[in-house]
């Protein structure tokens, strides 16, 4: 496996990949890879001839005072255990390979990328938008695999490549969870023991709520109650608990279509989000 650091060097060894034949799918992350990462680049063999793995901890996705100077930083370690899953190349770039003296574009989306986590992060989605299409343009593989877990990013990068024609076919990846439930993420080593004990609660109350739906609960109570369990298990604060069109994002208020329970809250220092399918009985 080879890692790359210039835009001239990814390209002659993404050209050699080509030359050999076959399909390439790509694996963009910010590094700190847990399982579920590996899991992407497992898909990711399975569909495509080759795999590209990218790291990069990209700052237009951080507003001010979040975590982009803490954000774990692990290369040696991702690389290895790149290597170990089946990964080809590594697309390690340097800040100004992506973002060159003077650069000036932003990629919005609009609709899926308002409300939810695009209402507690401003300009949160423009920064993935954007250097989603650049690694895109980078790479130009024939498909690109994302994290369900990160529910609203995914529909927002499936718009984006619908809108843009780019010619890549998006997969999303079914979240992977620690044995009590809790959705493995990068910024769960953040958490304290205690913290991680009752980190769990997002997930139960996102199944208590689905179930109750499903079952015929009112919509609108229900989401009110699950906010209300997240409290009382120790989350500081709620940011959302929504029930949205699978598709669309649009707000749900009977369930008459798949949708989708997605929900924010924070834990001591922590964010964190997670989301489950709701499909009508
Ligand atoms: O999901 C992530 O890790 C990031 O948002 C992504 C898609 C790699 C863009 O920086």
């Amino acid at each position: 496996m080879q890692l790359k650091r210039r835009l001239t060097e990814i390209r002659a060894a993404i050209g050699e990949l080509r030359s050999n034949g076959g399909t390439i799918a790509l694996v963009p992350t910010m590094g700190a890879l847990h399982a579920g990462h590996i899991s992407l680049v497992e898909r990711a063999c399975e569909v495509a001839d080759h795999v590209v793995a990218s790291i990069f901890v990209n700052p237009t996705q951080f507003g001010e005072g979040e975590d982009f100077d803490s954000y774990p930083r692990t290369e040696e370690e991702d690389a290895a255990k790149l290597e170990a899953a089946g990964c080809d190349l590594v697309w390690a770039p340097t800040p100004d390979e992506v973002y060159p003296d003077g650069f000036s574009t932003s990629i919005a989306v609009t609709g899926v990328s308002e409300g939810l986590c695009g209402a507690a992060r401003p300009g949160h989605f423009d920064g993935v938008a954007t250097v989603v299409a650049k690694l895109f343009n980078q790479i130009l593989p024939d498909y690109a695999l994302f994290g369900e877990k990160d529910y609203q990013q995914l529909a927002l990068i499936r718009r984006m490549a619908r809108d843009l024609d780019f010619q890549i076919e998006i997969i999303g990846v079914p979240t992977m969870r620690e044995t009590d439930g809790l959705a493995m993420s990068s910024r769960n080593m953040y958490l304290t023991a205690d913290e991680r004990g009752r980190a769990v609660a997002l997930r139960n109350a996102l199944r208590s709520a689905a179930d109750a739906i499903i079952g015929g609960a009112a919509v609108g109570e229900t989401l009110g109650a699950a906010q209300a369990s997240l409290i009382d298990a120790g989350f500081a604060l709620v940011d959302y608990v929504e029930l949205r069109d699978a598709d669309t994002l649009d707000p749900v208020d009977r369930l008459e279509r798949p949708a989708r329970l997605l929900a924010a809250a924070r834990i001591g220092q922590t964010r964190l989000i997670d989301n489950i399918a709701v499909n009508p009985a």
